[in-house]
């Protein structure tokens, strides 16, 4: 059913990271070369790489590729060092956990091992790969007890994702659009519905990209257009991905994730969240607390070269997400199965990763 190569948007080779230009995709597959850890966090940053699992991989090589290029060999000095490193990756973007997440295990590992800082800096790099290895079989867990999470009836279902929790937002395979390929490799996939994600269009480029590439019946559609699909009986299903889950099971996501939540109550359609466990962040008691970036207003008023508003006498305000409160999920799905959002607190105290 697969026509293609697996997408792998971070790949460690020779020395120094890959990245595929995100920024560039459909029209042009780039790979980008890493070799410092400022250029990750660049990377970062201008969403040359981005979604939260991947982000949080990306992160992990950065870490590295800032240790190795640590000249003392004093270990309290080395870890001193690491720290300023850390902190330049933590600053790229504030609401994907996985980010911080990442460096932390990082940081934990590094001050956790014993011997030469040569030693030290092998096992990063061997823990950024874990990192990564991880992920993809994370992934792949979410894809199957999505599949089993999904609605049993009709048996080929229409579902519709927002932005994109793909093979490109991961390590490999993807959330919300892994439980799609696990949906699409098990037959029981129509179609899916792909929000064309105002305004840097994750969905329209990334996700309909993948799509094409495994031969996966897509429609793309702008958010605005979710509500009627929904009204005139379009969709089974809404799967999203998530860049932080507080203990409450309230969800920060790709801003307009929110919307899509309320369209899909109204419409007695259920709404899931996939994401690894390590996107739950137990410190946070409710979404309120979950910091959401603001971007570039460019992002709004400029699409390409083309100018869309007025050139003076408009504001602007783009938060990048949004937070879905827990009552709207039907279920949020990680590594460890399905469980409904109010169930997420049994799991306090339990360590991902
Ligand atoms: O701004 P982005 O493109 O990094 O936002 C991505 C999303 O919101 C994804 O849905 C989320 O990170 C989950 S990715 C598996």
């Amino acid at each position: 059913m697969s026509n293609s190569n697996p997408v792998y948007p971070v790949i460690w080779h020779d020395d120094r990271v890959l990245l595929i230009d995100q920024t560039r995709l459909p029209q042009e597959y780039t790979v980008v070369e890493i070799r410092h850890y400022e250029d990750m966090a660049a990377a970062i940053k201008t969403m040359i790489v981005r979604g939260a699992p991947a982000i949080g991989v990306a992160a992990a090589y950065g870490m590295y590729l800032g240790a190795r290029a640590i000249a003392a060999t004093d270990r309290q000095q080395f870890l001193s060092e690491l720290e300023t490193v850390a902190e330049t990756l933590r600053q790229t973007r504030p609401t994907a956990v996985n980010l911080f997440w990442a460096i932390a295990r990082m940081l934990k590992t590094a001050r956790g091992t014993l011997g030469s800082v040569d030693h030290l800096k092998a096992v990063l790099l061997e823990t950024a790969q874990t990192i990564q290895a991880e992920d993809l079989q994370t992934c792949r867990a979410i894809g199957e007890h999505g599949l089993n999470a999904l609605p049993k009836t009709p048996e080929k279902l229409r579902l519709l994702t927002h932005c994109n929790a793909g093979a490109l937002a991961t390590a490999g395979y993807g959330t919300a659009l892994g439980v799609v390929r696990s949906a699409w490799i098990a037959g029981r996939l129509e179609r899916l519905y792909a929000d064309e994600t105002r305004p840097r269009l994750q969905g329209a480029k990334l996700t309909a990209w993948e799509c094409v590439q495994e031969g996966i019946p897509v429609t793309v559609i702008a958010e605005g257009m979710a509500a009627h699909c929904m009204n005139r009986g379009m969709v089974d299903a809404v799967v999203v991905g998530a860049d932080r889950i507080a203990a409450n099971g309230d969800t920060a996501n790709k801003i307009g994730t929110y919307q899509v939540a309320i369209a899909a109550r109204a419409h007695g359609i259920p709404f899931f969240v996939a994401a690894p466990f390590s996107t739950v962040d137990f410190e946070l008691a409710s979404g309120r607390e979950i910091p959401i970036e603001e971007r570039d207003p460019v992002e709004l008023y400029q699409i390409g070269t083309t100018r869309l508003t007025p050139e003076r006498g408009v504001d602007y305000y783009n938060p990048a997400f949004d937070v879905t409160p827990a009552s709207l999920i039907a279920a949020i799905v990680t590594e460890r199965g399905a469980i409904a959002p109010g169930e997420l607190a049994q799991w306090r105290g339990v360590q991902a990763g």
